[in-house]
């Protein structure tokens, strides 16, 4: 099999980027490892940036999420046992919209299958070397020769692996706590998220519909779920939350390690890396998935220029134009998270400097704004 694109992964960054090349008529073929359903089902974030919202609609796959997502114009921010609303709508002219990362997923590939354009799924990649893909289908092992690759493939894939050793340096954070999510059916306690510091940690209520929430705790790394009944867990939300959030079934939970990641550069010769497979960003600003779709609009426009004139300047340029984003978005999460989450080993002085900021954010335009408009995303 021969393409002009092989795209490794089927998750926002693979897809969105599949549908901007046939926009361009650029052809492309996408590998995913795993099963439909199980693409189609796993539980992610749900914030999506006006950026983002506007290019799923310009692309044609943003009428449900139009229909069914959530628009918001703020977010609250609970500390010292008072909520805060920060005015993103009135801060910056933009709102975000609450969408499940997984119903964007399935919107693109039932767009890419209903266009009868190639997207494998249970293609595993083994191997990429050079511009030839291995892969393995049905127990067969296949081979996809392409112009360029795009490493596509999240943080648990194979493409950062396959960039030459000493060509690229990887910078990494671990955070010394993790996420406790569940996904439950019970109505939302507040129209808005609400992102809560409290003495015994952070919490966070999203949610992905009115009727059902999306709520998380933070909690020791390597915590056992088999500690957290459900009684447990919804407690200790209202606890930190400050919230009157009624119970409903939990139908799904797991704990999530929280760290920073930048592959630098972002390119190997014809292997582009975008999204997860390039850099992970701690959840606390939700910019995960926005931050793939930034790579991939940048890749796109790169891929135009070469596959129409034979131009290579802007794929010369992809690495450090993606990495100028991606260094803004780890300042930003990491400031969000640090803001949030209490500090195992702070002691009452850095307690103190952690309300002050979180009054000062909240009691400041000026300050409020840097947040928002790092919130609803910065501009390209
Ligand atoms: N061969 C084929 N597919 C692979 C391989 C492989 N060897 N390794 C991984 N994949 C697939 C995964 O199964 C997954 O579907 O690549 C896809 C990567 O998708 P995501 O993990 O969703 O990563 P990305 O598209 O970069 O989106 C980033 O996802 O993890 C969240 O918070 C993150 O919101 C962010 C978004
Ligand atoms: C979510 O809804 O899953 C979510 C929302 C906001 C975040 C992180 C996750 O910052």
């Amino acid at each position: 099999m021969r393409t002009q694109v092989g795209i490794i992964g089927a998750g926002p960054a693979g897809l969105v980027l599949a549908r901007l090349l046939q926009r361009e008529g650029i052809d492309a073929v996408i590998l995913e490892r795993r099963s439909r359903p199980y693409v189609e089902g796993r539980v992610r974030a749900g914030v999506l940036e006006h950026g983002t919202a506007d290019l799923l609609e310009d692309l044609g796959v943003g009428a449900r999420m139009r229909r069914e997502g959530m628009v918001h114009r703020g977010i609250e921010l609970r500390f010292a046992g008072a909520g805060h609303r920060i005015d993103l709508e009135g801060l910056t002219g933009r709102t975000i919209t609450v969408y499940g990362q997984q119903e964007v997923v399935k919107d693109l590939i039932a767009a890419r299958l209903a266009d009868g354009l190639p997207l494998h799924f249970e293609a595993e990649v083994t191997g990429v070397d050079g511009t030839t893909v291995t892969y393995k289908h049905d127990g067969v092992e296949q081979r996809l020769e392409c112009d360029v690759v795009a490493g596509c493939d999240g943080s648990h894939g194979v493409t950062a692996g396959a960039l030459p050793a000493g060509a690229v340096r990887r910078h990494e954070r671990v955070y010394p706590y993790a996420w406790l999510g569940i996904l439950a059916r019970a109505p939302a306690a507040n129209e808005e998220l609400v992102y809560a510091y409290h003495e015994r940690g952070f919490a966070l209520h999203s949610m992905r519909t009115p009727e059902i929430v999306r709520l998380y705790l933070q909690v020791p790394p390597g915590t056992d779920l088999a500690e957290w009944p459900d009684e447990r867990i919804w407690d200790e939300l209202r606890r930190r939350l400050g919230l009157p959030l009624v119970a409903g079934p939990v139908l799904e939970r797991g704990v999530t390690p929280m760290r920073s990641v930048v592959v630098e550069p972002m390119r190997h010769d014809r292997l582009f890396l975008a999204g997860d497979a390039a850099h992970i960003v701690p959840p606390t600003g939700a910019k995960g998935l926005n931050l793939a779709v930034a790579d991939v609009r940048v890749l796109a426009e790169a891929l135009t220029a070469y596959f129409r004139d034979g131009d290579e300047k802007l794929m010369d340029a992809y690495s450090d134009t993606c990495l100028r984003r991606v260094w803004q978005v780890q300042r930003f999460s990491n400031w969000m998270t640090s803001m949030l989450h209490r500090h195992p080993g702070d002691d009452p002085f850095d307690h103190g400097l952690q309300v002050a900021e979180l009054a000062y954010v909240t009691g400041s335009t000026a300050a409020a704004t840097t947040l928002a408009e790092n919130y609803v995303g910065l501009p390209r």
